[in-house]
């Protein structure tokens, strides 16, 4: 049975110190009432990483960065390696947010890179998708899927696809309040299932986990999660607020 898995993107929000807070409030929640039904994860600023990996030390709340470069080390002013990242106790990166490829301009190529990168540091990837209202309009989503994910992951072996997690997250509906109707997501997962399976074989895209994203709150999640191929959820504005992003890891079933 594949994971179902909840994660949280902070996105560039919360100081040193209301990150803790967070990170604390959550662990506590997770502890006290968890269903244990979903992995759950956060993915903090780079600056809270180190001391969020203390907090979480003993919880089963997973650590996960937003981003990292595709070298190792270097002159790179700015950027953190994926090795750097699991020094920290970092186990899960985000690559491919629609926020990077779009003002950060990364390109398939380089997200190819990274996940390579992450994946020979044996981070588990939360790989990013999806389309722009534009092309859904055109039509063109479906192709665009295809060229990402193609594009974003066909390099990789059968055996590093275990080290991998879809999330379909619509740009239209990221931070908009607009979500995709459960019908409209379930489209996309089993179309990029579909995908998997024919580059890895039926069992392997079987076995990944494939999220949804995009205005996830507590009142629509557990429509969205009881999709066949909807797996779980990457959440953005509700991952800040504990109690919201309990009551969608609880929407999980
Ligand atoms: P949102 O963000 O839940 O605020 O729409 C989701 C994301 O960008 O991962």
């Amino acid at each position: 049975m594949r994971k179902k898995i909840v994660a949280g993107n902070w996105k560039m929000n919360k100081t040193l110190v209301e990150s803790q807070a967070l990170i604390t409030e959550i662990r506590g929640i997770v502890r006290d009432e968890n269903t244990n039904k979903a992995e759950v994860i956060v993915c903090p600023t780079f600056l809270a990483l180190p001391s969020a990996s203390k907090l979480l030390d003993g919880s089963t709340v997973k650590l996960g960065a937003q981003n990292c470069h595709f070298e190792e080390s270097g002159a790179y002013t700015g950027e953190l390696s994926a090795s750097m990242l699991k020094s920290v106790g970092v186990s899960h990166v985000i690559i491919g947010h629609s926020e990077r490829r779009q003002y950060f301009h990364e390109t398939n190529e380089m997200l190819a890179k990274k996940t390579t990168a992450a994946v020979n540091q044996a981070l588990t990837v939360l790989f990013c998708v999806g389309e722009t209202l534009q092309e859904r309009e055109s039509g063109s989503h479906f192709d665009i899927i295809k060229s990402q994910i193609s594009e974003g992951l066909f390099h990789l072996s059968a055996k590093d696809m275990s080290l991998i997690v879809v999330a379909y997250e619509p740009v239209w509906a990221i931070g908009t309040g607009l979500t995709a109707s459960s019908e409209q997501a379930e489209e996309v997962h089993a179309f990029i299932r579909t995908l998997l399976a024919e580059k890895f074989g039926e069992a392997i895209s079987e076995e990944v986990s494939i999220l949804y994203g995009g205005s996830v709150k507590p009142d629509n999640a557990a429509e969205l999660f009881s999709q066949k191929n909807i797996d779980g959820g990457l959440i953005g504005g509700a991952a800040l607020k504990a109690r919201d992003f309990f009551d969608i890891i609880k929407a999980i079933k």
